[in-house]
Parts: structure tokens; C-alpha cells; sequence
């Protein structure tokens, strides 16, 4: 184990994040799932995986799922059977050691033993990131609280490139629970990164989450054109637009960017989420609901697909499901043969090879690391993060990414929400640290120099910044 905690080992490859693959390999991921449709689908329904292979070879996934689940998990052992291996299943917290108090990080590590890959779904944002940590066998989320769902967006992306032949440029609306979905958080990353125009319909209050939101913006070169400049569907809260050249937008107006996606092609898909009533304290209300009088207003086609995780529980009308826009049940079936694409480039199983070694798409390797123990300076204020359970936090580190950009924050290492209220002060010091610049601070983040806590008080209080010899005073911002 090295100075910064557990790491680990280089060679693994775990998917938390959709973000974990680069555009090219989320592309080979298909290629694979198409020879497997190919050469194994259902004589009959030709979406459906009907037969299977040997290249799993007796290989195991265990599937520790610590939230209900009937597609993800079944799917994920659905694949694997069709490819030969084998799967264990731990399904129901109450009869699993969590209800004796086990950390996430024993039974990850316990569960490494027993299998060659872990698909993991928990109720805490950044229970992936944890468990990948400390398993020694590949860790696939599915799905970790309101976080992610990155195999799910596989599945929707697979979907709609079957349907449009081609994944770039897409026009796609989502709607719902934009903020408790884990589902749309993935997906929405990964439009962006294939160019796509996103048209926002959350319910009331539901709107992505801010951080969500930012990095759309400032990773994914994604421009906001917000609702007064967008008149032609009132349901439509904001459109976010990519372009094909990052600084192509800059001498647009938004007015004229908003025309132009409109008239140039109806929305090609709509992605339906239910209200995540697990995630919310109150029920929300106007929620959204899609069916055939939605589908009249002239953003929609004749050929815009309608498209839904599942379960449904009343935003989506079944008098829709003999629609032939209606792709839903397709967009499950696809979740065999890309899971099987998956378990095979992460085990290596078959002709086609392994994922590189490197971790691709979103560039955190370049991004400073904070890594400091827990029991000083600030930690991940979303209070369902997993470092903020109580059984996990003793396996957890305060651990963040340093973000510049519109605002420079900390983004944390497990759950990915952030904070922008972090004030630096040195480590053995205890003085403020006064940063000349963005490079400046990443550089002593990163040798691990500083303790940062959200204000001078929270500073002041674990005996920083005060009585500081030669009478410098206060804390130090980010920049
Ligand atoms: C989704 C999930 O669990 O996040 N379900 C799924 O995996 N298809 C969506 C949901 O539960 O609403």
C-alpha cells in the first residue's frame, strides 16, 4: 500500500463511471456486442440473445446487489451464462453480511475470492469507486445510489445506434427525475461526448444536479441555451448543445443556435425516467408523463423513438408499447448481448481481446489529487456519499480531485458531487497557503502538503490559521 492509501493494482480495469471508457472503446464494446447478436441471436426475435458459447470457459461473476434489481441483474447473469461462465448472487441485503454491519470494502474483498468479476449495485453514491478499491477482480457499477449506471447507458447508447446507425449528433430529450436518476447522469455524459443536443424536461425540481450540469459544460464543451431563448415547446427547460468544434458556438447567439437544432431535425429519441421515490424524501409533483398526445407537439416525429430504463410506474403510457416508436423493451433485451461485450473485453475472454490497461475517457489522472486522512480538514458534504456511512468511512480517505474551470473545486473521488468552499492551509504549518495559481495549488495538493476545510471557522476550530506568526491572517480562497 503506498503513503496515499489503497490503490488498485494497475492492471484492473473497473468501470464506476461511464466516464472510465474512452469514446473508442465504448465503440468496441458495441463491435463485440454486434458479433455476439450476430452469431447468437434468437432465430425469432432477432434483438434477443438465443443461444450461447463457451468462451467464458467456467469463468465467475458475482452479482452483490444491495438494492432491488430485476434487468441489471438478471442480464448481467443472463450474459454471463450465455457465455459459458458461471454466476453467484447475493441479492438480498438482509441475508448477506451488511446486515451484520460488514463494510463494503471486506465484502468486496472476501467476494474477490469467490469470482473473476463483481457487478455491484448499492444505495450510496460512490459505492463502486470504494469497491473497486479494494476488490481484486474487476468492478462493473450497477449502479451506486444517485451516481451512475454506466452499463445501463451501454445498453442506451447500443439502442440507439441500432436504431440511427450512427451514435453523433443525436438530438435527444430526457425526462423526468433528472436529479435522482443515476441512469440519466451516465447517459447524459455520454451524449455529450458523442455531440449530441440534449433538451432537458425535468419534472419540477428535478433538474440535473448542479455538478452534473457543470462538468456537461465545462468538460464536455456543452453550451446552455436556456428556456426564454428556446420558445417552441414550453416543456423543454433548457437545451444543451454540443458542437463539433469546442470554440464553434462562441460568436453564436444562443436565440439563432436554438432555431437552427430546431428546425433542422425533430428530436430523435425521448428517454423516459421514472420518479426515483427511493432517493427523495417528499413526492414529487406535475410529473411528467409521456404518451401519445406528448408525442403530437412538433418538437417529435414520426421517427423519434421513445426509450425508458424501466421499471415504469405510470410516466410512460402502456397504450404506447404497440407504437413502433416505442423501443423500450428492445433497449432491455440489447442489455444481454452488451453485457456479454463487456465481461469479455474485462476478462478477455474469446477472440477479442482485453481493454488496455490504461483508464480512458475522462482525464482524472491529470487532475490533482487531495488525498488526506479522514479525521481532519473537509470531507464530501453530499451526505450519500459512501465515505459518509458509517461502516465504509473508516476504509475511505478524504479524497478529491482538484477542478479548475468556471470555478475551481474539489470533486470527490468516490461520489463525484463537489464543493467550491475549500480553504487551504498548510499541512505541518498550520498557515494559510496563499496560492499564486491554479498550478501553484495542484502542485502541493498533489505532494500532499495542504489540509484544506470549508472556511476559516472549520479551519480555525481544528487549530489552523489562527495565531499565525508574523500576523497573516484569514484563509486562503482557491485562487
Ligand atoms: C434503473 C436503475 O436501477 O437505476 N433501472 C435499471 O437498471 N434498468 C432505473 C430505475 O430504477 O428507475
Amino acid at each position: 500500500m503506498s503513503s496515499r492509501g489503497h490503490r488498485s493494482q494497475p492492471s484492473l480495469r473497473h468501470v464506476s463511471s461511464i466516464n472510465d471508457l474512452t469514446n473508442a472503446e465504448i465503440e468496441r464494446v458495441f463491435a463485440v456486442a454486434d458479433d455476439y447478436l450476430a452469431g447468437l441471436a434468437d432465430a425469432r426475435v432477432p434483438h434477443k440473445i438465443g443461444k450461447s458459447t463457451d468462451v467464458g470457459g467456467g469463468r465467475i461473476l458475482a452479482t452483490l446487489f444491495f438494492e432491488p434489481s430485476t434487468r441489471t441483474r438478471l442480464s448481467f447473469e443472463s450474459a454471463m451464462l450465455r457465455l459459458g461462465g458461471r454466476t453467484l448472487t447475493s441479492a438480498d441485503p438482509a441475508t448477506s453480511s451488511a446486515s451484520k454491519g460488514e463494510s463494503l470494502a471486506d465484502s468486496v474483498r472476501v467476494v474477490s475470492n469467490y469470482a473473476d468479476a463483481i457487478v455491484l449495485r448499492h444505495p450510496r453514491d460512490g459505492a463502486a469507486r470504494l469497491a473497486a478499491q479494494y476488490a481484486h477482480v474487476p468492478v462493473i457499477n450497477g449502479g451506486d445510489g444517485a451516481h451512475e449506471h454506466p452499463t445501463q447507458t451501454l445498453c442506451d447508447l447500443y439502442t440507439l445506434r441500432r436504431e440511427n446507425r450512427d451514435l453523433r449528433r443525436l438530438n435527444v430529450a430526457v425526462s423526468g427525475d433528472l436529479r435522482g436518476s443515476r441512469t440519466i447522469h451516465s447517459f447524459v455524459y455520454a451524449l455529450a461526448r458523442f455531440d449530441a443536443n440534449l433538451f432537458m424536461m425535468p419534472a419540477k425540481g428535478m433538474e440535473l444536479p448542479e455538478h452534473v450540469a457543470r462538468r456537461l459544460r465545462e468538460e464536455f464543451n456543452c453550451m446552455v441555451v436556456p428556456k426564454s431563448d428556446y420558445l417552441s415547446d414550453p416543456s423543454i427547460d433548457a437545451l444543451y448543445v454540443t458542437p463539433e468544434q469546442p470554440n464553434q458556438l462562441a460568436l453564436i447567439p444562443t436565440a439563432e443556435i436554438a432555431a437552427n437544432v430546431q428546425i433542422n431535425r425533430a428530436i430523435d429519441a425521448v428517454y423516459v425516467t421514472r420518479f426515483q421515490k427511493e432517493r427523495w424524501a417528499t413526492h414529487g409533483q406535475d410529473y411528467p408523463r409521456v404518451d401519445r398526445a406528448f408525442l403530437d407537439a412538433p418538437s417529435y416525429g414520426p421517427k423519434t423513438k421513445v426509450m425508458h430504463p424501466l421499471p415504469r410506474v405510470g410516466e410512460l403510457d402502456i397504450a404506447l408499447d404497440d407504437d413502433s416508436r416505442a423501443i423500450y423493451f428492445k433497449q432491455a433485451s440489447y442489455g444481454v448481448p452488451v453485457r456479454m461485450a463487456l465481461i469479455s473485453l474485462l476478462l478477455g475472454l474469446g477472440k477479442f481481446g482485453r481493454l488496455a490497461e490504461a483508464e480512458g475517457g475522462f482525464p482524472q489522472d491529470r487532475l490533482a489529487l487531495y488525498d488526506q486522512p479522514h479525521d481532519v480538514g473537509i470531507r464530501c458534504a453530499n451526505p450519500n456519499c459512501i465515505v459518509n456511512e458509517p461502516h465504509d468511512r473508516p476504509y475511505t480517505r478524504n479524497r478529491f480531485h482538484l477542478v479548475t474551470g468556471e470555478r475551481p473545486r474539489l470533486r470527490c473521488w468516490y461520489c463525484e458531487a463537489d464543493r467550491s468552499d475549500a480553504a487551504f492551509f498548510g499541512r505541518k504549518t498550520h498557515r494559510p497557503f496563499a496560492a499564486r495559481s491554479d498550478s501553484h495549488l495542484a502542485e502541493h495538493i498533489d505532494k500532499g502538503d495542504l489540509v484544506a476545510f470549508a472556511g476559516a471557522d472549520e479551519a480555525a476550530a481544528a487549530g489552523f490559521g489562527t495565531a499565525v506568526p508574523g500576523g497573516v491572517g484569514g484563509a486562503a480562497g482557491l485562487t
